[in-house]
């Protein structure tokens, strides 16, 4: 690994700079907008995604000491180190090798080799293995095909296939086999998609990296149960069921057939598996061709991330707005807005994404951080956000920095598609504009005037009605929402999230803050029940 010497994130000189800038007076967005070159100037592209940072609150010399900040961080080396497969994951002393399931041959031989080896040999099988299902030839217990494919599965193992089956699903990928995902423990969560369901024709997929997450142990006893007591006998059982898992022998007592188990590596992480096996649902659902145009998205962007100038490296410079955003414009959260009805399943994706992979006060050389890491991650669908807490961004006392998301064309063919497209698309945009802009008192008082007020309500009225602005955000624009851009557009957030953490300190592939939890509710378990 590239030796740097940890220092503090505040003690940088750029990290000074930076925060004397925040503190001098840089004139607001509806000013820095008035710039005809504004728009163009801060426009970047790579793997088919553009990214707008023109209604961020930057200038040029506050993107030169952002840049200076990722200089004087190491970021261009870490980088480097991920892409060789070093140990990046330092508290638990592993690599992160997300990047090797998409395609990326560790520069590291032998090693390097031998995990490309094993990652195209267990792509292979579980490709095969979805072409044998959207084909009808997963038979059940009782000779039937499957029909309906269950997964079962929580946290990383649920919500990556999750939004990525339902995105392909509604911009029209074809699916011949229906994908359902229960991850709640709640009885009621796995009944509510059993009871539309054939046990004879349904197949459950458990996915679990560790194999003892409680919550996905229980759904999948409860499945098995429902399968056996619908007459299935208790040595068949087994053939409806599949397991991926980075622990193979704790899933073998399950009799699951050994074609039937699917393999991942403990240095995949479990927010960044949807690209191993824990993909199947995903495969099945689009089949092995779109599938690895999937990958082949995902691996564009890691290239671009591997070897662009850092001025013009998406995942950074997006990086480096959240640090500005965060750090010296003390925003404490980041909304996310994707105006694509396919894409609802983005936010809670990049919930854990972000907030579980840097929600983190501990440095890399074991001290606190003094400074704010990972911000609160929300949001939701646009255009439906605007009519629930978009008043809170324009008029609230927090600042909301935005993140929106769109898409350039539609796939549906519905008569009027155009128009509701732009429709959508235009909502996206006086939203961008009216959070940057705001409208001043003058421009309020002229607008009440202009709807007939009188002076007296003008007067009245106007406090009410003006927008403050100077509120940032980003834009990202894809073409089409198709395998291979969903794919580019997730490594870009997923290269993000660790340029933030080198440059926070800490280490973004480790999750400790949730093991607690777990260890309360096992010695709960071991105890007497409640009532
Ligand atoms: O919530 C903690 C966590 O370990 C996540 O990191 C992970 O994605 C999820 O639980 C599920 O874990 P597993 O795949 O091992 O069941």
């Amino acid at each position: 690994m590239n030796p740097i010497a940890f220092v503090r994130p505040e003690q940088r000189a750029s990290w000074q700079v930076l925060q004397q800038l925040a503190q001098s007076t840089l004139p607001d967005l509806s000013q820095l907008l008035k710039s005809p070159q504004r728009a163009l100037a801060w426009h970047f592209e790579a793997a088919g995604i553009t990214l707008d940072i023109s209604r961020q609150r930057i200038n040029d010399e506050v993107f030169q000491a952002l840049l200076h900040l990722a200089q004087e961080s190491g970021v261009q080396a870490r980088i480097q180190d991920l892409f060789r497969g070093e140990s990046v994951n330092v508290t638990e002393g592993r690599a992160a090798l997300h990047v090797a399931l998409r395609g990326s041959e560790m520069s590291n031989p032998p090693w390097g080799r031998d995990i490309s080896n094993l990652v195209k040999a267990e792509l292979q099988r579980f490709l095969a293995f979805a072409e044998r299902v959207r084909a009808g030839q997963w038979l059940g217990a009782k000779g039937k095909p499957i029909t309906d494919v269950v997964n079962l599965g929580i946290g990383g193992s649920d919500l990556g296939p999750r939004m990525v089956v339902r995105a392909m699903r509604i911009s029209g990928l074809a699916q011949p086999v229906r994908m359902h995902f229960v991850s709640n423990a709640d009885a009621l969560a796995l009944q509510a998609v059993l009871q539309t369901l054939d046990p004879d024709r349904t197949g459950f997929i458990i996915q679990s990296k560790s194999f003892t997450t409680p919550e996905t142990m229980l759904l999948a006893q409860s499945a098995r149960r429902w399968l056996s007591d619908a007459g299935l006998a208790a040595n068949s059982v087994g053939r409806q069921l599949v397991a991926v898992t980075a622990q193979a022998p704790l899933a073998a007592s399950l009799g699951i057939p050994a074609e039937q188990m699917f393999h991942f590596w403990d240095w995949v992480g479990g927010r960044y598996s949807v690209w191993s096996a824990i993909g199947l649902p995903v495969a099945i659902a689009i089949g092995a061709q779109a599938f690895s145009e999937f990958l082949a998205g995902a691996h564009d962007m890691d290239e671009h991330a591997r070897t662009a100038a850092p001025a013009l490296h998406l995942p950074l410079i997006m990086a480096l707005m959240g640090i500005w955003n965060g750090n010296f414009l003390r925003a404490t959260n980041l909304n996310i807005a994707p105006y694509a009805y396919a894409l609802a399943g983005f936010v809670p994706y990049l919930q854990q994404l972000e907030m579980e992979s840097n929600g983190k006060s501990t440095h890399l050389d074991g001290t606190t951080a003094r400074i704010q890491t990972a911000p609160l991650i929300w949001g939701g669908l646009g255009i439906e956000a605007q009519h629930a807490y978009f008043q809170l961004i324009h008029q609230g006392a927090v600042m909301v920095p935005m993140d929106f998301i769109g898409v350039r064309q539609t796939q549906s063919n519905l008569p009027l598609a155009i128009e509701h497209h732009q429709m959508v698309l235009q909502n996206m945009q006086a939203q961008a504009q009216a959070l940057a802009e705001g409208r001043d008192q003058a421009q309020t008082v002229k607008a009440l005037t202009l709807e007939g007020l009188s002076d007296a309500d003008v007067q009245r009225l106007t406090p009410y009605r003006i927008y403050p602005g100077n509120n940032p955000s980003s834009m990202l624009w894809i073409d089409t929402l198709s395998p291979r851009s969903l794919g580019a557009l997730m490594a870009l957030y997923e290269h993000k999230v660790f340029v933030q953490s080198v440059i926070w300190g800490i280490n973004p592939f480790d999750q400790w803050g949730v093991e607690l939890g777990k260890t309360l509710l096992t010695q709960m378990k071991a105890a007497p029940p409640l009532a």
